[in-house]
């Protein structure tokens, strides 16, 4: 089976949080399952960097407002994933986010840089761009690569099957209604029925209503998006699909998230015993040094790696500080994004120097470091998709404390009552809470608190949580499972 996967960001060329994580480890799946995997990515200066054995595939001329867009192909060097890669150097040749000026401003023709992606895969899928390689199905992860769904069925002829995955629906690519003459759609396709939302083009609803099936990160998300809670305004739309719409929980690339082989991080260690866990004291003690928190073992220390916007919840982690200090344990967090939220982590770690620190920016290398020498991960989200830190947490024997919402709800077990003597639940991995409340956070972290001041219970904890097999294995079985069912015209089931 031919895949051609599309999606905006990559790991670890191009990254501004999962999606990037994602369609770096999936396609490596996809092709251990036997799959004939292939990546469209649009000409950012970095992924044509990353880009090896770079050809000219087709000279495509002047579109979406650019003289020259060139569709090349290449061998992607971090991974050796054969990938086409859109150089349009009008529309892409810009550094930093693919989506934002370094101001922090959309770039305003997102329209057309975003289009060429989808419009581009659809012409590959009908055989006009590389005649020797025809994709079976077309896989376009966010809104980013949503609109390859509607140029796909623009054209009757073709038989190439489509998946869309939603990373995350607030996310929507919305653009004016006088932008979508740009997209050479035919008309009906600005109809309510179509992409049109609200008196906008909607490039998500594109994926939502065009593809043959759809999916999301994790099976609690697929669930809560089609409900108007989490639906972002297009819960309807999403219901409309019935059973078109699964759940595919996201996996751990073990090649670069693994506490026995990582080279970011000052020690290393592994499941199994006391001596073979020893590195992660290591990296606690490491991970205090290099924040300036107080040296101290005996201090629970919470991490957070996370994108500072209102999704993640961090708002509640300011709230809870007297608690946190109270309970005697130490904050570490690293993020960026929101300026409110920057700047009031900044005020806590100024106003209580060795217990709280705060490194804004973003830095792969130092989240390794945080999450081997965390003791807990702090995810408190307002929705979560699925969630990566938590996994990658668990695998580290950090124990995440999170919200009971979306991914997080479907791969933590809580570790229930934590009084000494207590029995706990079986095969518990680590704390959640339901209620979005300060309070709620807080007794989640009392709880994780208590159990750390019981060493063999939070030793079980850890091991337990370091036994989960998070794989992206298993995610692409289920993938080429949904493929070969589009392919073969069965219904969801
Ligand atoms: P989201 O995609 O919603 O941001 P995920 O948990 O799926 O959330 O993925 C976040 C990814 O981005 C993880 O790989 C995490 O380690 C990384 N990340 C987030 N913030 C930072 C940061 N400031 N520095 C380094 N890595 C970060
Ligand atoms: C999105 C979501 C996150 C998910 C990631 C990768 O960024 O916010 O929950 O893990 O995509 O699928």
């Amino acid at each position: 089976m031919k895949i051609l996967q599309v999606g905006a960001e990559i790991f670890p060329l191009l990254k501004t949080g999962g999606l990037a994580d994602v369609l770096g480890a999936l396609p490596q799946a996809l092709l251990v399952e036997g799959a004939d995997v292939r990546l469209l990515l649009p000409g950012m200066p970095a992924i044509l960097d990353g880009l090896d054995k770079s050809q000219v595939v087709c000279e495509i001329g002047a579109v979406f407002g650019a003289a020259r867009v060139t569709l090349r192909k290449g061998v992607l060097s971090c991974s050796g994933v054969e990938a086409y890669v859109i150089d349009a150097p009008y529309l892409y040749r810009r550094p930093g986010s693919p989506y934002q000026a370094a101001n922090g401003q959309e770039w305003p023709d997102n329209a057309q840089r975003f289009a060429l992606l989808g419009w581009v895969a659809a012409h590959l899928a009908a055989g006009e761009l590389d005649p020797a390689w025809l994709p079976d199905m077309v896989h376009a992860h966010d809104w980013h690569a949503a609109m390859a769904c509607a140029y796909v069925s623009t054209n009757p002829a073709s038989s190439v099957g489509s998946v869309f995955t939603v990373h995350n629906l607030a996310y929507q690519g919305l653009f004016e209604p006088g932008d979508f003459p740009l997209f050479g759609l035919p008309s009906r396709y600005m109809m309510p029925t179509s992409l049109e939302f609200h008196g906008q083009v909607s490039f998500m609803k594109a994926g939502l209503k065009y593809a043959n099936r759809v999916t999301t990160v994790s099976p609690t998300y697929a669930a809560e998006i089609a409900t108007a809670e989490f639906g972002c305004g297009l819960d309807g739309v999403i219901r409309a699909r019935g059973r078109e719409v699964s759940g595919i929980l996201n996996g751990v690339d073990g090649a670069i998230w693994d506490p026995a082989t990582d080279a970011y991080i000052p020690a290393r260690y592994s499941a199994g015993s006391a001596k073979t866990m020893a590195g992660k004291a290591r990296c606690k003690a490491a991970l205090q040094k290099a924040l300036g928190l107080t040296l101290d073992a005996k201090a629970p220390v919470f991490g957070v790696v996370s994108r500072l916007t209102s999704q993640k919840g961090l708002d509640l982690v300011l709230a809870v500080v007297p608690e946190l200090l109270a309970m005697g344990a130490q904050l570490a967090v690293q993020g960026s994004g929101d300026h409110t939220l920057e700047a009031a982590f900044t005020a806590a770690a100024e106003a209580h120097p060795g217990r709280i620190a705060v490194r804004l920016g973003y830095d792969e290398a130092f989240a390794h470091t945080m999450i081997a020498g965390a003791d807990a991960m702090l995810v408190p989200s307002r929705f979560e998709p699925c969630g990566l830190t938590q996994l990658y947490a668990l695998r580290y024997g950090t124990v995440p404390v999170v919200r009971h919402v979306g991914g997080l709800a479907d791969t933590v077990v809580d570790a229930g009552d934590a009084a000494p003597g207590a029995a706990g639940a079986p095969g518990a991995t680590g704390f959640k809470f339901g209620p979005m409340l300060p309070n709620a956070l807080a007794g989640a972290m009392e709880r994780a608190v208590q159990v750390f001041r019981q060493p063999e219970r939070w030793a079980q904890l850890q091991q337990n949580a370091m036994a989960q097999n998070f794989s992206w294995g298993t995610a692409a079985k289920q993938y080429m499972q949904l493929y070969q069912s589009i392919l073969s015209g069965a219904k969801a089931v």
